[in-house]
Order: structure tokens, then sequence, then C-alpha cells
């Protein structure tokens, strides 16, 4: 019998982190694919709120509501037998309390069965942060470019270079209880400084090699996004192209009517 792995839970996350492990998070927003990553052997799973916008269709992550991200975080933490499952709370799931914030994200532990949940900002939601914390919910903050602000930043893709602001925010949010940390678009030199000031393990996404670990996107890293193409992405497979030309193939094949071929039919 194949022995289970071993539960990515958050101190086992933390502690490979603090070991020098540099730790790997994909996204993923159903059953299919967090099966397919947690297999590969990705350390966690973000239910990203990016399901707004490679999901959904949607331009900004605003819409996506909380209903969805249980919905969507549910179907993952039951393929995942491994990596550590951190679903994002939503734009306005958390903003308006820390009450509301810690009803919302025992919403989403006790719906889904995830692991932890993510915020977005330092500082600003520090409050917040403790208030999760205070309800025992492993809860990640995200700080840099945050999508969810991207009606007061005036678009999604920009880098943050308030070095000062930036330690700031993270120092607030590990003060306040946050047990790790994404870091998106901050220039290299900024989230070193960052990961070398905090005990916790920060995450980059556009914030270069010096932080404990990466996350990106799971669709765009495996080439399924050919709209989305920006600096820090490495598309690591071209799965679009290949799923394409299998689609054509079929049709090829129906069209012409050499599939079912005998060996797929019954006699
Ligand atoms: O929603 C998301 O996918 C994220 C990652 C980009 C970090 O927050």
């Amino acid at each position: 019998m194949q022995k289970a792995p071993r539960k990515m839970t958050v101190p086992a996350f933390c502690e490979a982190a603090a070991s020098g492990k540099k730790m790997t998070m994909l996204t993923a927003y159903d059953y299919l694919w967090a099966g397919i990553l947690d297999e590969a052997g990705v350390d966690s799973i973000l239910v990203g709120d990016s399901l707004a916008m490679v999901v959904q269709g949607k331009s900004t992550t605003l819409p996506v509501t909380l209903d969805h991200m249980i919905y969507h975080g549910e179907m993952v933490t039951r393929a995942v037998r491994r990596a550590l499952v951190v679903v994002d709370m939503p734009f306005m799931s958390y903003q308006v309390s820390p009450k509301q914030a810690v009803r919302n994200a025992g919403r989403i532990i006790k719906e889904t069965g995830a692991d932890a949940v993510k915020l977005e900002g330092g500082s600003i939601q520090s409050e917040t942060i403790r208030g999760i914390r205070r309800a025992d919910i492993p809860v990640m903050a995200h700080i840099g470019m945050r999508p969810q602000a991207v009606r007061q930043l005036g678009g999604m893709g920009k880098v943050q270079r308030d070095e000062q602001q930036l330690l700031d925010d993270a120092r607030a949010a590990e003060d306040a209880g946050a047990f790790g940390i994404i870091l998106e678009l901050i220039p290299e030199d900024i989230a070193g400084k960052i990961t070398e000031a905090l005990s916790i393990p920060t995450i980059g996404i556009g914030a270069g090699n010096r932080c404990s670990g990466q996350v990106l996107v799971g669709p765009d890293m495996l080439g399924l996004n050919p709209s989305f193409k920006p600096k820090f992405l490495k598309e690591f497979g071209q799965l679009r192209t290949h799923a394409a030309s299998a689609v054509q193939q079929y049709i090829r094949e129906v069209e012409n009517t050499q599939f079912p071929g005998p060996e797929h039919s019954h006699s």
C-alpha cells in the first residue's frame, strides 16, 4: 500500500522555510488541477481570488464573492493530500471590520477545510490579522501590489517601490501574527531586505529570487493564458497549444471517420 504523504501544515511550512528550503506555491481553483499540483509535490496551493480573472474571465479580482471562494476552495481541498491549502479572502469580505473578517475567515475554514486564509494589506490590516489569529485561524498577508486596491493604485501591474512603507507593512503583518507574507511586484533588493528582516516566510511573485519561496498563478505558468505575459512570468509549459492541437486532431478524426475506430467501438 502506498504511504500517505506527510501533510504540509502551517507549522511544517514555516519550519521548512526556516530551514532554508525554497518554498513553492501555485494557484489552483478546482479538484482536477489541485490534484495534479499536489501529486507533483508543490508545497502550497493558493485558491487565489485571481479566480475572478483566470476562471470567471473578469477584468479585476474585485467581483469574486466569498461564496465563490468557498465553492472553489472546497473542491481544491478535496483533491489535496499533502500541500498547504490557503484560500484568499475576497474584496469586501474583511475590510469592513475585524469582526466581519473573523466571521468570514471562519466560514472559509469551516466550509472548505483549508489550512489558512490570506488577505491583502500589512499595516492597514494589522487589527484584522490579529483578530483572525485570535480565532486560531492561520492567516497570510499580501503586500506590494495588491490587486484588490486596483482602483486606488490606478492599475494592476505597477511595481511598488516605497521601501519604508513595504518594510513597515511586512513588520506590522508579522507582529500581528501572520504566519507568512506574499510580496507582489516589489524590486528584488527590497524583497530581499524584507525577507532578512522577518522571521516568517516571504513568498514572492514578481519580487525576485531572495524571498523564502515563490508563487505563480498555475494556469499562467502552464502556458494556458496567452493574453497575460508580465516580465516576472515564466511559462514552464505550453498547455494551451497542446490542448488546441489535441482538439483539432479530434475534429479531424471525427470528420474523416477515423475516430472511433474498432478499438474504441463495441461489437
Ligand atoms: O489571487 C492570487 O492568485 C494571488 C497570487 C497572485 C499571489 O493573490
